[in-house]
């Protein structure tokens, strides 16, 4: 049994949430900073830094409120450490070493990749258990990452591959911005898609060689944008695009979007010799990816819609994992830009 709280700052989510031995969610709560960061079609980290200071004390006793639990009756406060903006982790550290020490609760220190990986466990029944012989594959793909992954277990993870230029959703905020679509673009590029044709464009489809588990987005991003906008993007604004031209142009991209990741999916799964695919992050909300996974050859752990995008309650359910463990942080415990997932050897 355990009830931790989860913190999460790792980028523009300011978050806290209160889980009960790793699956059950008493509170979730997120403090989003679009607003902030608009503007900029970008998170910018200084003001990503300045928001979380003012968001992570109200943030964390509404968790603790809708929870309806007090300090004494947790068990340990977890915080997703790594990877992130520097500025960003600095602050949800510093606040969980602060709980800890002050309510005497041990520490748990959390890699956010590997909690995107955990997140589709969170409100279901039992915590199903990868091992070296019948392993997991992994997929996140976020604003921040596009990566493959073998699990041994929820701790011994390596990394099989990925983007080697721009992640997923990235790539879906860039061409939302092209057809002028409000930031984070990619939800509104995924609805706007659902009703183009999306073999009016044929856009490049990366591969690489048969076995490679590598993705490239850039090149089809730039197709993309000489398509949409003319050479260079130079010869059409958005707004000279009709409705229908703008909706081809979304569901042609998302089609070749989702032939690659199919494609990597089952080179994943076959290389891995998983027979379970673990989904997470951001993107993995998309409605039209969910409907290609279906084609796969493999039972799919997908999390609850609220539990793709950046959230505090992956990461405190997967500290339950560590807490059962003993494996606690000390209070020196550092902020770290990179993830803790090795390169596969
Ligand atoms: O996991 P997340 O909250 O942040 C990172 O850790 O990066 O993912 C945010 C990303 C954004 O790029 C956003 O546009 C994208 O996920 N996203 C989507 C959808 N919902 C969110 N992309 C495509 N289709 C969606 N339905
Ligand atoms: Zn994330």
């Amino acid at each position: 049994m355990s009830l931790i709280l989860g913190i999460e700052s790792t980028c523009d989510e300011t978050a806290a949430a209160v889980v009960r031995d790793g699956r059950e969610v008493l509170s979730n709560v997120v403090a989003t900073q679009y607003d902030l960061h608009a503007k900029f079609r970008g998170v910018v980290p200084e003001i990503a830094s300045r928001a979380h200071i003012e968001n992570i004390l109200p943030v964390l006793q509404e968790a603790m409120g809708r929870a309806g639990v007090t300090a004494r009756e947790l068990d340990a406060v977890a915080i997703a450490h790594r990877p992130g903006l520097i500025g960003s982790l600095l602050i949800g550290v510093t606040a969980a070493k602060t709980l800890a020490w002050s309510w005497g609760k041990p520490l748990i220190a959390i890699d956010h990749i590997q909690a995107h990986l955990y997140s589709g466990v969170l409100g279901t029944a039992e915590i199903p258990q990868p091992t070296a012989e019948a392993p997991f594959a992994g997929a996140v793909f976020s604003g921040g990452h596009t990566a493959l992954y073998r699990l041994n277990s929820w701790t011994d993870i390596t990394l099989l591959g990925g983007t080697i230029d721009d992640a997923l959703g990235e790539a879906y905020d860039k061409v939302a911005a092209m057809l002028g679509l409000p930031f984070p673009g990619g939800p509104h590029l995924a609805r706007l898609a659902e009703v183009g044709n999306p073999t009016r464009h044929a856009f490049p489809r990366s591969l690489f060689e048969r076995e490679s588990l590598d993705m490239s987005l850039s090149g089809l991003k730039t197709a993309v944008l000489y398509t949409a906008l003319g050479k260079k993007g130079l010869e059409r604004k958005a707004s000279d695009l009709t409705e229908t031209e703008k909706a081809d142009v979304a569901a042609s991209f998302q089609a070749a979007c989702l032939d690659v990741l199919e494609e990597k999916l089952r080179r994943l799964l076959k290389q891995t010799r998983s027979k379970t695919l673990l989904l997470g992050g951001g993107v993995s909300s998309n409605t039209a990816l969910r409907v290609r996974l279906e084609k796969l050859p493999a039972r799919v752990i997908l999390p609850q819609k609220e539990y793709c995008t950046d959230n505090a309650a992956m990461s405190a359910g997967l500290a339950h994992l560590h807490y059962v463990a003993g494996n606690f942080a000390p209070l020196t415990l550092d902020a770290v830009t990179s993830s803790s997932i090795p390169l596969a050897p």
